[in-house]
């Protein structure tokens, strides 16, 4: 559309032939073709995109690096993506205050990088680190391994710069923990997937970088044994940093089909755990550690320096995009269920038949259910499959998202399946902060 041409401080694409990468995510859908691409370098871009917008009743979609799981960056009817890759702005980290304020457009590897090279740690860590922005874990609330002891990207976040739909960029949150004047409208914001406005930058909350680390692979004789293993370690004291799984099914894949470090993986189902407490390499610990690890072990190793702590990690880091190479058109979810009903659940979905491989994060209990099959599937029949399975979470007192998020790959399930109270306030929040509803229509609510 020529009419973004004149628009300032921003790059405009609208030549069709380049549209193309903007239309998918590391969802399995795909979107339709956008009005245009915009990449603000500005907030005069931002007020003059949000005035047309309102004037000519388009929609305006966040998009970070494009690596969201759930499609929520993908470009619904008459819409602009706006694309905050050239969003300006530094890392800063003020060791003073363990914080660091940083951009949407900045890679989450150098946000991390920033904060380790002053002996500090920001720990949020979905799979997608090395190629993600800040802006899309902010927007998505992104999880990862790490959340299990740390917790997700909202309990990292002091304060949320953002676009509202005046037009103007306004900041929550001050650069400290304690903050408590009134509800947070930053957290709000935060995993809101650009409904209510677009974030573009944060103070992130940093805290002093681990010294030790034990990692484990723990293979186990029998499946079933490792669904109490989570609940067992939390009862006697133990936070993982990380607590990962490999069903049977996946492990088998990986060791069958996978890059030559996954072809020696042992055991009929697989762990990697890891402790990052100062003492966590101390004998007293590690012997207390396998005491309870050790009934449900088969030949346990622990990694005894930094490579072997990555080839481990490369494995399980390569998992998601190994299962898309050889299922293209599967479908993955994240439900979660409290990990002392992981034993249930498995049972569940057993007990329903549905045809689906496991691995993920057991220890926080948010597992990467993926039906394989998914592409040769009956769409109806997949339909009931994913929503008995969502079901059967919700059931234990679960959720259908652990970290991906909403977006519109878990839209109809959404909706569907959650307590028609939240759906009408989310939908009173949405009319209150975007009465036009130009900030990512048709997504979430
Ligand atoms: C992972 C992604 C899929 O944990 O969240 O591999
Ligand atoms: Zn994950």
């Amino acid at each position: 559309m020529d009419a973004f041409k004149g628009l300032p401080e921003a790059r405009v694409i609208s030549d069709p032939s380049d549209l193309a990468p903007f239309l998918q995510d590391e969802s399995h859908l795909r979107g339709i073709l956008p009005l245009a691409v915009v990449k603000p370098h500005g907030p005069a871009a931002l007020r003059e995109l949000v005035r047309r917008a309102k004037a000519e009743g388009f929609g305006l979609v966040p998009r970070g690096a494009g690596t969201g799981k759930a499609g929520g960056c993908l470009p619904t009817e008459r819409t602009v993506v706006v694309d905050f890759s050239e969003w300006p702005g530094e890392i800063q980290v003020s060791p003073q205050d363990l914080c660091l304020r940083a951009p949407a457009s900045a890679p989450l590897r150098d946000v991390k990088a920033a904060a380790e090279a002053r002996g500090l740690f920001y720990p949020p860590d979905p799979n997608s680190w090395e190629s993600c922005a800040l802006g899309g874990t902010l927007a998505t609330n992104a999880g990862g391994p790490n959340a299990c002891k740390y917790g997700m990207t909202r309990h990292w976040v002091l304060a949320v710069d953002a676009l509202l739909e005046d037009g103007e960029l306004h900041t929550f949150g001050i650069s400290s923990v304690k903050a408590n004047a009134g509800p947070s409208l930053g957290q709000l914001l935060i995993g809101s997937e650009g409904l209510f406005g677009f974030i573009t930058g944060a103070t992130l909350r940093l805290t002093p970088l681990p010294r030790e680390y034990t990692t484990l692979l723990l293979p186990v004789k029998r499946w079933e044994d490792l669904l109490e293993l989570p609940g067992r370690l939390c009862g006697a004291g133990y936070l993982p940093s990380a607590f990962e799984f490999f069903d049977p099914a996946v492990l088998a894949e990986l060791r069958a089909h996978g890059p030559e470090e996954a072809r020696r993986l042992p055991g009929e189902a697989l762990a990697i755990l890891e402790f990052d407490d100062r003492g966590s390499t101390s004998d007293a610990f590690l012997e207390g550690l396998l005491d309870l690890l050790g009934p449900v072990a088969d030949q346990l190793e622990v990694a005894s320096d930094a490579r072997q702590r990555q080839g481990i990690w490369a494995v399980r880091r390569m998992t998601s995009v190994f299962l898309k190479e050889r299922h293209p058109r599967k479908v993955s979810e994240d439900i979660v269920v409290p990990r002392s009903r992981l034993r249930e659940f498995f049972a569940g979905v057993g007990r329903l038949d549905i045809p689906a491989v496991t691995y993920g994060h057991l220890g926080d209990g948010n597992l990467h259910v993926n039906l394989l099959a998914a592409g040769e599937t009956d769409p109806a029949l997949l339909d009931r499959q994913l929503m008995d399975l969502f079901s059967l979470a919700i059931s234990l007192g679960g959720t259908l998202s652990g970290e991906h998020g909403i977006g519109l790959a878990k839209r109809d399930a959404f909706l569907a399946l959650s307590d028609p109270g939240h759906i009408r306030t989310l939908r009173a929040l949405k009319q209150a902060l975007d009465p036009q509803g130009i900030f990512n229509p048709g997504k979430m609510v």
